[in-house]
């Protein structure tokens, strides 16, 4: 079987030997693994990000940034770590404990802005904890941290694998995208009507993975109910099914979260993501669902393409993060787009003033060019969603 590229309407570049190689040797992994029959999609995906030498995150095959497989927010523009370093300066005001946690860290680059924007105004944290369950990318963090700060600096920083490593006195908790990297189940329904709810699971068919679908378990039909739940109006559609998607770990990780955080004094989370309300995502005319891969910067919806080398989503359900983080005990601090959150901020007053202080037309150009995109509806600013939660205190 070929690591495939062939999408409706266009070839997806093909990757060079090296990438393919790797890829079949996951391919062959995987389809060992189902042979005992179809696996759920949520572990198909826990193997092709996570497996730690051939996964996507993993092995660090993972490409960041403008050049790379797509580009997250802290990567696009210093702009949006100046809100962090706003919302921290703000924390301790208030008298919040003296740590930041930054959970699923990428490339490093938030880390590196945030401690160089934090050293600037001497209010650096006492210790910069970076949860990464990837060892590759801690290790590229850790490269990238040293190349671009100071000693001193990057001796406050550690990194842990799991919420149980962590040892923590309170502060501002960051994780940007870590949840819609986070493996889904996906199902087959009629949007609103638990009772009609079927579980896609992935097989292999001799020639490439394919969808097979089951009949509702337990786990699928307790989820598909307060997904049912919590969609007020009922939904009038003339189709049949859609898919759809939810994350089966989040409980457990917002209840790993809530154990570790609840061992210091009070903790405040900010939880960034491109993603909307219950009734939203589960809209009748989303046929597909919300999973979305990425490689190379194009954008498509076949999770089955080079295994290993492109990146899968999908869509954080906030309305469900909020329930989950109630649950574990947290407080919800409320929810807002990241342009309502980042125009409350005082980076709008920031770029006002780096904006006057360059003569270049050209400058000032590339400058506000680079905020639009961080909160223009179009771009960044609305599809992208920060949830406040606190703990403790
Ligand atoms: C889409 S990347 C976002 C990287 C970075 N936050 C950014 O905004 O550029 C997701 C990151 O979260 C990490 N990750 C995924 N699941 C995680 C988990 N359960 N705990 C900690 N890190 C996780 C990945 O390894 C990766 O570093």
């Amino acid at each position: 079987m070929n690591a495939e590229s062939r999408q409706e309407g266009f070839e997806l570049p093909a990757p060079g030997q090296a990438d393919q190689a790797k890829s079949l040797e996951l391919i062959e992994l995987l389809v060992e693994q189902m042979r005992d029959g179809p696996i759920p999609f949520a572990d198909y995906m826990a193997t092709v990000l996570y497996h730690p030498t051939l996964g996507y995150y993993g092995s660090g095959q993972v490409a960041f940034g403008a050049g790379g497989d797509f580009i997250t927010a802290p990567e696009r523009s210093r702009f949006f770590t100046a809100g962090l370093a706003y919302e921290w300066r703000q924390a301790r005001e208030s008298g919040l404990g003296q740590e930041i946690l930054e959970v699923g860290a990428g490339s490093g680059r938030l880390a590196i802005d945030l401690l160089e924007q934090l050293a600037a105004a001497d209010a650096l944290p006492e210790r910069y904890t970076i949860l990464e369950i990837s060892p590759a990318l801690a290790t590229r963090q850790a490269d990238n941290l040293q190349e671009s700060l100071p000693p001193e600096v990057v001796e406050r920083v550690r990194w842990i694998d799991a919420w149980s490593a962590l040892d923590w006195s309170g502060g501002v908790v960051i994780a940007n995208e870590v949840l819609d990297a986070m493996p889904v189940e996906r199902f087959r329904w009629w949007p609103g009507k638990p009772e009609t709810a079927e579980r896609m699971l992935v097989g292999f068919g001799g020639q490439r993975f394919v969808w097979e679908t089951r009949s509702a378990d337990a786990g699928l039909r307790a989820a598909v109910e307060a997904i049912g739940a919590r969609i007020e109006q009922p939904i009038v559609t003339p189709r049949e099914t859609v898919l759809a998607e939810y994350n089966p770990e989040l409980g457990q990780w917002l209840a790993e979260m809530a154990g570790a955080l609840g061992a210091g004094d009070e903790s405040w989370v900010y939880l960034f993501d491109y993603g909307s309300h219950t009734a939203d995502i589960y809209r009748a005319d989303r046929d597909e669902g919300t999973l979305k891969c990425h490689y190379r910067h194009l954008a498509h919806e076949d999770p089955f393409v080079y295994p290993g080398l492109q990146d899968i989503t999908a869509w954080v359900d906030f309305q469900a993060v909020e329930q989950a983080a109630r649950k574990a005990g947290f407080a919800i601090d409320g929810e807002r787009s990241q342009a309502q959150w980042l125009l409350g901020t005082d980076v709008p007053q920031q770029v006002e003033r780096e904006l006057q202080a360059r003569d270049s037309l050209t400058d000032q150009a590339q400058l506000a060019q680079e905020f639009r995109e961080l909160v223009m509806p179009t771009e960044m600013g609305e599809r992208f969603r920060v949830m406040r939660l606190r703990l403790g205190g």
